[in-house]
């Protein structure tokens, strides 16, 4: 990443404890984009302020908008590869698209700051969204996921992990973004956990306990960490996880919620085709007969310096709308009315 690409939102931060991921539609009533667009100027200075409150506790959060979300709320210019979420595989093996405009990725190493940012967030937000999936994920023990074993191992750190996320010259005027796709997938725990730990480890591909590495010998090729290594032009391509356990144990509910980034949303797309319907097709990953995904989303994720200029983005269409009706308030203010709109007139 050149130094002077403009700073990214928290993708890189560490791996935290807790995360609380909310996705979200904006209404399309008049009016309610503005109030998202000028909810983008206070989200640095909402995390400050509940960040402050316990330091060392890491608090962050990453802001994304999709496709048709980015056209109505802020217009041209749009992401280079922002589109909506694209959809692999078939029958009960389906990566489904579901709604969200914005996505909300909170983390820390304690829940009561997510909860405690997440809350005033919606507040300031008001009616201008609805919340359409809400989860509240957390790492168990030694960084597992739910299916039990250590998950965000071959993440990239440091310089990698931002050349293989943040966008630079590839698209200058979105430099310092990135792309994230979540989904939510539900497992089957009494089936997955009905196997043995060897089956398992063939599954995913790394020992259960050791969290190393199958050897290529014994290592088969619908492991998910093989259709998930991926190559372009001789070199692996890699992307940044953040997944997080979830789940309500008297609903039955055992979930992973996945998150990766990356600077385009090619390699993660290329994965869950590999994953789904699999490579070469029909050598899909098995960890699918276990876990189901029940939502599907893609947000572009803009740099801080862009998130802080979004309450100016006004689309053409909606700064004509709002200068018409800025006109017709001088129209009505010559006539010494425009102030007494909607209030009752007395004597
Ligand atoms: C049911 C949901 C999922 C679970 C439980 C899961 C779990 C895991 C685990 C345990 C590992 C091995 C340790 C590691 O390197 O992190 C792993 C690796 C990986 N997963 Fe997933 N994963 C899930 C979904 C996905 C999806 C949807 C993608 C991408 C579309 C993905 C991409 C990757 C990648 C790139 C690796 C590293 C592969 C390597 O370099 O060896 N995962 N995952």
């Amino acid at each position: 990443m050149p130094d002077n690409t403009p700073e990214p939102q928290a993708v890189c931060n560490p791996i935290s404890r807790s995360a609380i991921f909310i996705v979200a539609t904006v209404s399309r009533a008049e009016g309610k984009a503005d109030v998202v667009r000028s909810w983008c100027g206070d989200i640095a200075a909402l995390v400050r302020a509940v960040g402050m409150r316990a330091p060392t506790a890491n608090l962050s959060c990453i802001c994304g908008f999709g496709s048709d979300a980015w056209d109505v709320l802020f217009g041209a210019p749009r992401p280079a590869s922002l589109h909506p979420f694209r959809e692999f595989g078939s029958g009960e093996r389906r990566a489904i698209a579901t709604p969200g405009d914005i996505l909300l990725h909170i983390r820390a190493d304690h829940m009561d700051l997510c909860f405690e940012l997440a809350s005033q967030m919606l507040n300031k937000l008001g009616d201008a969204v609805t919340v359409v999936d809400e989860v509240h994920g957390f790492r168990y023990f030694d960084l597992r996921d739910m299916v039990g074993f250590v998950d965000g191992t071959e993440n990239p750190t440091g310089k990698r992990a931002a050349n293989y996320t943040i966008i630079g010259d590839d698209d200058p005027a979105f430099a310092g973004g990135s792309y994230v796709i979540v989904q939510k997938y539900l497992h089957d725990l009494d089936a997955w956990n009905g196997l043995t730990v060897e089956q398992q480890e063939k599954i995913i591909g790394r020992e259960k306990l050791s969290d190393v590495e199958l050897d290529d010998s014994i290592k088969p090729s619908c492991s998910h960490s093989s259709l998930t290594t991926i190559e372009e032009n001789g070199e692996e391509v890699k992307i940044l996880r953040h997944n997080m356990a979830f789940g309500r144990p008297g609903a039955k509910e055992f979930g992973t919620y996945f998150i990766g980034y990356a600077r385009t949303p090619k390699p993660i797309e290329q994965m869950m085709e590999n994953m789904f319907v699999g490579r070469p097709p029909g050598n899909y990953d098995r960890l699918l007969d276990y876990s189901r995904a029940v939502t599907g989303g893609l947000f572009f994720v803009p740099s801080t310096d862009l998130l802080d200029e979004l309450p100016d983005r006004i689309p053409d269409a909606a700064a004509a709308s709002i200068e018409e009706s800025q006109r017709e308030d001088s129209r009505e203010g010559t006539l010494n009315i425009g102030s007494l709109k909607g209030t009752p007139q007395h004597e």
